[in-house]
């Protein structure tokens, strides 16, 4: 079955001439209502294309498109659905979302400037995003004077680039938004193109077929209206299915028939993809929302370890070792980037040792899942393979990631078993294992009131250690400075180490500064439930600062150490501590009193 439904991408740098020449076509193509087309005539009585879709008040302000906007318009043979995206560099979170659905992208330069940085950018993030076709649309010829030498030299120009990102299918046309020559009516100005137009283009370019490839159908919902239906509702990712046709639950791996495939206009014989269906099996076998049915003989694996390429969107940096929910198909679990390879710089193509990710980079990563998913590569399925990190305290969607492949090490280290347990080892000492996790600003007596804490407990027989941050940072730790990066590095290794000694049946009593929230919820999910107490030893910059104790205030003050917490890096305050000392009012001992009576009941 062919498709007739092309998705379509533009991308340009701001002033390219985008948005007439999206006007332009759509108006050629007869997709321009008379009475909008009344609303954007100018004083000479032409229509002005660039302020057809300027629904949005601050593009026209600010000179820039802000959003996605999607247009639909059909010819005879196919029907288009076109993803404006902005020019901005700011915006790729916009540019990513549309690109990772298009089956084509429109590249736009201006005659008079050739290829730009943001041309090379975008050209990258498309063919990164499995765009494999596309135009080039060398726009304001007019402006040039149709020019041959000048277009020979841009679309060259694009050749090159356009095989160093494995682009194929790359096609130039010379053209002109503003009078309307080659986007769909071939123009007699340049009487040497003999390619097509745009639309020709469009309407001819070759499109792969989902259809192809093996079943595959992520689970949106599980859909039981009573006790006798039970239908598993989802999207068609690739593939066709029968009533008849065997398919595997995954990652469970369970085989089973589909009977019935059922849709709002009643059973279908078979389905394809791109359609919305619900599937009843004759078996009964467990299915819940985020499991993938795929054809048996043919289906994808799971894993919890990868290698993908990251596109970053969020003002925030990726920090290693931080984790973010990520969401692949319709499963979520949390994740961690153990490792960031390399970044790639988009203008040389070079591969840069890189200790963060920032807006807009762009790199490759390990990634490490607390429990495995289903996937297939990127470069096989777009469903299956891209996949987007969630920032787990703001809820934003701040990165994308497309799988390489997995990393067969998850496959091959597993979990030894213990003979004695945890439990007997706790036993033993006659005592709960027990975290407790001291945050605060340098200064503020996180040591000195764990110190005192160490000591009561000591004397009263139980088993304690104490893991400073300073000390650590001594020998384990001696490789990390003071980045937001290693700081988050510190602390998960912090948090490891004190979960052995929790699992040895110790207390265990960790001060570090801690500073970010994400980590101190890490710290607090590695350890078992009711295990991690976490102490906010709380005092204002002002008391630290005038202590100031190790002189550090003072340096940092000055210049002459950067990176200094509550100084020029941040300290998010705890909201939900389970001990609050208030360091001004309380004496180290009085908050000593303070915190064994607090846990009195714990150990
Ligand atoms: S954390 O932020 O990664 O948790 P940690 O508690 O291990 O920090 O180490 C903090 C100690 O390192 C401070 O008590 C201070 O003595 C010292 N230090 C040196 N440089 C800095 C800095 N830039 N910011 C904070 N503490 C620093």
């Amino acid at each position: 079955m062919a498709r007739d439904l092309v998705r379509l991408i533009t991308c340009g740098s701001v002033d390219d001439g985008k948005s007439t020449l999206i006007g332009r076509l759509l108006h050629d193509t007869g997709s321009v209502p008379a009475d909008q087309l009344a609303a954007i005539r100018t004083v000479t009585g032409e229509p002005d294309f660039s302020r057809l879709f300027d629904g949005l008040a601050a593009e026209r302000e600010q000179g820039i498109t802000i959003d996605v906007a999607y247009r639909h318009f059909e010819t005879a043979g196919r029907r288009f659905m076109l993803a404006d995206t902005p020019g901005h560099p700011q915006y790729t979170r916009n540019m990513v979302t549309a690109a990772s659905t298009a089956d084509v992208a429109v590249v736009l330069v201006d005659a008079r400037k050739g290829l730009l940085p943001q041309t090379r950018r975008h050209s990258y993030l498309v063919s990164l995003l499995g765009v494999r076709r596309v135009l080039l649309a060398v726009n304001k010829m007019d402006l040039v004077d149709w020019s041959q030498e000048l277009f020979d030299e841009i679309a060259e120009d694009y050749r090159a680039l356009a095989a160093e990102l494995g682009l194929q299918a790359v096609v130039a046309v010379p053209l002109s938004g503003l009078t309307g020559a080659n986007v769909v009516q071939r123009g007699d100005e340049a009487p040497w193109y003999a390619g097509p137009t745009l639309l020709e283009w469009l309407e001819t370019v070759g499109l792969s077929e989902d259809d192809d490839g093996p079943f595959r159908m992520a689970v949106q919902w599980v859909n039981r209206p009573d006790a006798e239906f039970r239908g598993y509702a989802g999207r068609i990712a690739a593939g066709r299915v029968r009533p008849g046709d065997r398919v595997k639950v995954l990652p469970s791996g369970r085989a089973a028939t589909v009977e019935r495939i059922v849709t709002l206009d009643g059973d279908l014989a078979e389905a394809g993809a791109d359609q919305s269906v619900t599937l009843t099996l004759a078996e009964h076998v467990d299915v819940s929302r985020g499991d993938v049915l795929a054809s048996a003989v043919d289906a994808p694996e799971a894993a919890d370890q990868f290698e993908i390429q990251v596109v970053w969107m969020s003002e925030t940096p990726l920090l290693p070792g931080r984790a973010y929910v990520v969401r692949l198909g319709t499963a979520s679990v949390t994740g961690q980037v153990t490792d960031i390879r390399h970044r790639v710089n988009v203008e040389s193509m070079e591969h840069q040792a890189a200790r963060t990710l920032e807006l807009n980079d762009i790199g490759v990563c390990h990634l490490h899942l607390d429990a495995p998913l289903v996937f297939e590569p990127y470069e096989r399925s777009r469903d299956l393979g891209g996949l987007i990190l969630i920032d787990r305290q703001t809820n934003e969607t701040v990165g994308a990631g497309l799988i390489r492949f997995a990393l067969r090490r998850s496959a091959n280290i597993q979990w030894q078993a213990l003979d004695i347990t945890r439990a007997e080892r706790a036993g033993q000492k006659r005592q709960k294992p027990l975290v407790l996790w001291f945050t605060g600003l340098s200064g503020a007596g996180k040591s000195t009131i764990a110190n005192l804490v160490d000591k009561r407990l000591y004397a009263e027989g139980r088993h304690t250690y104490m893991l400073d941050g300073d000390n650590v940072r001594h020998g384990l730790n001696r490789d990390l400075g003071f980045t937001d990066a290693d700081r988050v590095e510190n602390i998960r290794r912090v948090t490891e180490v004190a979960r052995l000694m929790a699992d040895a049946g110790l207390i265990v009593l960790v001060s570090a500064i801690s500073p970010f929230a994400a980590e101190r919820r890490i710290a607090r999910e590695r350890m078992e439930p009711g295990e991690f107490v976490e102490i906010f030893v709380d005092a204002p910059l002002d008391v630290v600062e005038g202590r100031d104790v190790k002189g550090l205030y003072a340096k940092a003050r000055s210049g002459a150490l950067t990176n200094f917490t509550g100084i020029d890096s941040p300290y998010e305050r705890p909201e939900n501590a389970d001990i609050h000392i208030d360091a001004a009012a309380l004496t180290p001992e009085l908050a000593c009193e303070r915190i064994i009576e607090a846990i009195r009941d714990r150990l």
